[in-house]
């Protein structure tokens, strides 16, 4: 036996002991987990952290490149202190899909999903988003800070898996809370109005208009939660976190005085599409699919047609 088997029998056997209602959520530190383990892991509610990873750190270094070219001659984190909101965000209506779409992008994407163990015949990931989140700044469309939800509620499969990782420092009062006690509880959500292809046709492309006060329909809660304790976790940059897009997550508001910059990117294997696997469904009731949207690591090849159509639900 192994000693990566022994690890593995060693987890399941503790997993298995934990009792059955216990609201446990497992932190996986480095973990040498192959990634068929490590979906069912993520798919029960625990959260996987990598220490930074030779393309994770190739990514990063390519996002800084971008985006110190694009705010010159400013550091990126304090450049809101430099510029007035609509040279602001004129600067990020470049910058950001010229990073989303760049070929190099994606081809790190797929080495940092090599580099974590994932099959690349079988994965299928998304482009990689640049996200920034201004301290007490500006708060709409491409600076938006999101309120809590879960990815489940914008038309993502329940086997969605999201990866995560800071572009420059980041501390407690500037990255993304989880709120694991919501995981297997369902919240009354607005998640009903959306449908993915609407969104893509009316909503995603008025980004850039929505300077001070966000107007475009997302889905939201419906009723108060409780929010803490919640869980933050922080890595240095290019570290990465790795939870199911079905976990409850919010931006946390940033009093750090300085702009966080994230990249993240999200990622389904096809034998879970193809066997609706996946967390369990508490109360999402989207309409739609994204999985149109991710292309296999190894030849940027599209998921199946039919399968895609099977997931494209249309509203009642
Ligand atoms: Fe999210």
């Amino acid at each position: 036996m192994t000693a990566a088997q022994t690890y593995r029998d060693r987890c399941a056997q503790t997993y298995r002991e934990l009792p059955q209602e216990a609201a446990v959520t497992v932190l996986h530190f480095d973990s040498p987990m192959s990634d068929d383990e490590r979906r069912q892991r993520l798919f029960a509610g625990d959260l996987f952290v990598y220490s930074p990873t030779p393309h994770s750190m190739a990514l990063v270094a390519f996002a800084r490149q971008m985006v110190e070219t694009a705010f010159v001659p400013h550091f990126p984190p304090e450049a809101q202190h430099h510029l007035a909101g609509p040279d602001y965000v004129r600067v990020l209506a470049d910058l950001k899909p010229r990073f989303i779409n760049h070929p190099r992008s994606a081809e790190l994407v797929r080495g940092m999903l090599s580099d974590l163990g994932a099959d690349p015949a079988q994965t299928y990931f998304d482009v990689p988003r640049l996200r920034t989140m201004t301290s007490e700044y500006l708060n709409a469309g491409l600076t938006l800070q999101f309120e809590s939800h879960r990815d489940t509620w914008f038309s993502a499969p329940m086997s969605q898996l999201n990866f995560w990782m800071p572009v420059y420092d980041v501390a407690e009062s500037n990255v993304m809370a989880f709120h694991p006690r919501y995981f297997d509880t369902g919240i009354p959500n607005s998640s009903r109005d959306y449908n993915y292809a609407e969104w893509v046709a009316h909503g995603r492309t008025s980004a850039a208009q929505q300077v001070h006060a966000e107007t475009r329909r997302q889905p939201a809660i419906e009723r108060d939660l409780e929010p803490e304790p919640d869980l933050r976790v922080v890595t240095p940059p290019g570290g990465v976190l790795l939870f199911s897009g079905a976990q409850l997550h919010s931006t946390v508001p940033n009093t750090s005085g300085r702009t966080r910059f994230s990249i993240d990117f999200r990622a389904v294997n096809l034998r879970d599409v193809q066997a609706r696997a996946g967390a369990r469904n508490v109360d999402s009731e989207c309409t739609g699919t994204t999985l149109g949207d991710f292309r296999r690591a190894t030849d940027l090849a599209p998921l199946p047609a039919d399968l895609i159509e099977s997931y494209d639900t249309v509203p009642a």
